[in-house]
């Protein structure tokens, strides 16, 4: 049995890979240090798959710790490196914080798999490193714009460190990009925890349509798009969670073209802001509550992938109906409440926003 260590495994995008992970028959060892997360998620990843991963609650930027998880766990046959912030306006607001973070954790993590042997890596990329990219979709050779955040720069910046290790070493990675992750798992036994004031628009969605917030505020309507709002690739996350269950398969089959592959993991369909709503009232069957505001400063017109390399090299489609990925974000919703008892980050982080928990 080959065994994963899964670093931000207690996050919304590793919860869900753990999933796949174990469901394929993989030995998982999560590291998180829950600066996002709970580990009560685990409570939910046990009650789809009647197992746990093997946990533990460490920094990844913490070389000494980490280093003994390395020992602890022994042989490990791949990372799939997940842990770092996220928020795009919270980066802006506290670069160094995303700088430490983001870089060191992934320095810390390549610097113990070259002194414990572990040769395979997956690393979590994002769409932001295209920027308003001139034509579209965007394939994996499309130029990179200098990044709008500290976030998109430290995305940008870790795909360059993983580059120059795997030339000098005997690592070698597979970078996934991921466009727009939404939805939750169909059991609704883990999804996403937005902290406060959701910034994405599903979780922001769904809040509205449990009458958390008043109404949605739609960031502009005057794009050159066909309905005028801003244009995305939204991928479920359980597709995208078995993307990487397809990155450490070619990985461990030896089947990489080079010691560094990045991927393009989209759905290839770009959707308006306008349309979401749309096929979300028809999930509920009730109007959503929405205003139509300014355009929100950084955020590009549109942008969509070109999946095609991640399609036929890791034999892998995200083809999952939009219906039935809002569906599974509005049950993960509803789920939420009932959640709060197992899960006081949950409850702490909503009742900071100053809403009932
Ligand atoms: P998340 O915040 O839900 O998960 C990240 C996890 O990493 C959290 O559990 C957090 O507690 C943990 N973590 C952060 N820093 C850590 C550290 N130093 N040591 C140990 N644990 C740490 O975010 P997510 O949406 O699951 O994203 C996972 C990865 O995918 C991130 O690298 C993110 O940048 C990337 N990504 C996310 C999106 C998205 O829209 N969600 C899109 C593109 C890329
Ligand atoms: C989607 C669309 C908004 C909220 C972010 C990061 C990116 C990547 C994915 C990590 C946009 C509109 C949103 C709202 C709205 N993450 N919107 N009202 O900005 O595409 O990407 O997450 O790598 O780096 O920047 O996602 O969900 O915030 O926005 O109208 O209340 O919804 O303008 O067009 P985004 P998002």
């Amino acid at each position: 049995m080959s065994r994963i260590l899964v670093t931000g495994g207690a996050g919304y995008i590793g919860s869900h890979t753990i999933v796949e992970l174990l469901s394929a028959g993989y030995e998982v060892v999560s590291v998180d240090n829950y600066s996002n997360s709970t580990p009560a998620v685990y409570e939910g990843i046990e009650k789809i798959c009647g197992k746990k991963p093997l946990i533990a609650e460490e920094d990844c930027c913490d070389k000494a710790s980490m280093s003994k998880q390395f020992e602890q766990y022994g042989h490990v046959d791949a990372v799939i490196h997940f842990a770092a912030g996220k928020a795009v306006g919270e980066s802006v607001e506290q670069p160094l914080r995303y700088y430490r973070n983001n870089l060191n954790s992934l320095l810390t993590v390549l610097a113990l798999m070259e002194e414990f042997g572990v040769g395979k890596l997956v690393f979590s990329s994002s769409c932001t490193v295209y920027g308003q990219a001139q034509s579209l979709p965007v394939t994996e050779e499309s130029p990179l714009l200098p990044a709008t955040s500290p976030y998109g720069n430290t995305k940008q910046i870790c795909e360059e460190i993983i580059r120059d290790t795997v030339a000098a070493t005997a690592i070698k990675a597979i970078s996934l990009r991921y466009f727009n992750p939404i939805g939750a798992h169909p059991s609704a036994m883990i999804g996403e925890l937005p902290r406060g004031t959701p910034q994405n628009l599903v979780p922001f969605i769904t809040q509205t349509a449990a009458g958390i917030r008043p109404q949605l505020q739609v960031f502009g309507n005057d794009y050159r798009t066909p309905d005028g709002s801003c244009i995305r690739d939204y991928i479920y996350v359980v597709d995208l969670a078995k993307a990487h269950v397809a990155a450490v398969e070619r990985m461990l089959q030896g089947l990489q073209k080079s010691s560094y592959e990045i991927f393009n993991l989209g759905t290839g369909t770009g959707r308006s802001v306008l349309e979401l709503i749309k096929a979300f009232e028809q999930v509920t069957g009730k109007p959503l509550p929405y205003q139509i505001t300014g355009r929100r400063a950084g955020d590009i017109e549109q942008i969509w992938a070109d999946p095609s390399k991640a399609n036929q090299a890791l034999k892998w489609k995200a083809d999952t109906p939009l219906q039935t990925i809002l569906q599974s974000a509005w049950e993960w919703q509803l789920m939420i409440p009932h959640y709060h008892n197992l899960h006081p980050f949950a409850r702490k982080t909503v009742a900071a926003d100053g809403l009932s928990g």
